[in-house]
């Protein structure tokens, strides 16, 4: 077994070959990890599971490295299948075992799994002794689930902080500081950005309680891949910052095309902004990973999008990405739309009103422009990037 520090131990899998997770919701390019742990006290305890799908390898390893009859306490941070899946193995073998967990917790595995197994409710403040150490829990709700928390380890001073702070990353190492850092944390982000954001307000809250709290936190082991050794805290100041209308400044133009009208569009709207000195990026969302491009949003200040129109309405990728936008809330951040068409002519319109639905502000009236931009349209794009920068500071 990998020790993590002390007499904790690291029980996790890395999933080389994940690509995808939340059905396709969210790309996961370097795979991932499911991060149980072992705390070999007085008692022995098991700090969350591995997703169903890995059962198998994880009983095995518990078998070999543990033996099921050794585990007195089992710690489930969250329900999530990912985490708590191959429970259902252990406790077919083992359903004496105790299981503390949430209420929420109880709720939904009661409703999961259709067992009533030893449940223990606990609470923000709660503490169990396992011999040396001590067990601090600290309710975590709705990072992710309803059900999550948070456990501290006092002694080792290691918080197993389940999905909060972590990535999807399956490293060489089980730490950060051996793995490619900017890596890990553009996977943190990522993980931030396409799961949490909705959240930011509550995290935003619940961030502030932790550090009131003064853990005197030495390392922070996630249930997804690496482990924070380095300076802990450097991710829950991240979080800090991302859960607080975080953005850097930037302009994003999003657009798909059919036959480059909408592309030449935003070209031109990409050199009004820069003449003005605000950086921008151009994505064509048909060609772009939406998990990426959601990390984009959510590291712009503002976003330009546009579609030529087909049917009625807007291009398919953008359809998504807008369905996508409204469902993460977004707060604090401009936009504005475009496009091309030949008849109809709503695909700029639909998207204006998308945003504005999602909560951007919407700083420019849609613009479209019939079959293909001449020079004086052009020059209109042109100056609607100059208008734009006007509102990024
Ligand atoms: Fe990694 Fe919310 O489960």
């Amino acid at each position: 077994m990998l020790q993590v520090k002390d007499q904790i131990y690291y029980l996790g899998l890395k999933d080389w070959e994940l690509r995808n997770f939340h059905g396709h919701e969210l790309s996961t390019f370097n795979g991932s990890s499911y991060n149980s742990y072992l705390i070999k006290d007085e008692k022995t305890v098991l700090v969350d599971a591995v997703w169903n799908r890995h059962s198998k390898q994880f009983m095995d390893i518990l078998d070999k490295e543990v033996g099921i009859d050794n585990i007195d306490y089992i710690i489930v941070n969250h329900a999530e299948p990912d985490h708590s899946g191959a429970l259902v193995d252990i406790l077919e073998r083992r359903p004496d075992i105790p299981i503390y967990c949430t209420a929420k917790g109880i709720e939904i595995m009661r409703k999961q799994f259709h067992k009533d197994w030893h449940f223990r409710a606990v609470k923000t403040g709660d503490t169990l002794n396992i011999g040396q150490y001590e067990l601090l829990f600290v309710e975590m709700t709705m990072i992710h689930w309803p059900d999550s928390m948070m456990t501290f380890v006092k002694g080792p001073n290691v918080l197993l902080s389940n999905d909060a702070f972590g990535q999807h990353y399956a490293g060489a190492s089980i730490f950060e500081d051996e793995n490619d850092e900017y890596v890990v944390m553009n996977e943190a982000m990522k993980y931030y950005a396409g799961i949490l954001t909705p959240m930011s307000a509550l995290i935003k809250k619940k961030i502030n309680e932790i550090l009131d709290m003064n853990l005197p936190i030495e390392m922070i082991a996630p249930s997804h891949g690496s482990i924070w050794r380095k300076n802990p805290l450097r991710i829950v100041e991240c979080y800090a910052k991302w859960s607080d209308n975080y953005d850097e400044g930037y302009v994003s133009i999003i657009y798909d095309t059919m036959y480059d009208a909408t592309k030449k569009m935003a070209d031109a709207i990409a050199k009004g902004l820069e003449s003005k000195g605000v950086l921008c990026k151009q994505f064509n969302s048909s060609l772009t990973d939406m998990s990426d491009l959601i990390t984009e949003i959510f590291k712009s200040k503002g976003i330009i999008i546009g579609s030529c129109t087909v049917h009625n309405g807007y291009l398919r990728s953008i359809a998504a990405l807008l369905d996508a936008i409204k469902g993460l809330k977004f707060k604090n951040k401009i936009g504005a739309a475009f496009g091309s068409y030949g008849w109809s002519g709503e695909a700029h319109k639909k998207i204006h009103a998308e945003l504005e639905k999602a909560g951007f502000q919407m700083v420019h009236e849609p613009f479209g422009v019939k079959y293909q931009p001449d020079e004086n349209e052009l020059n209109d794009c042109f100056q609607l990037g100059r208008e734009f920068s006007s509102y990024i500071k």
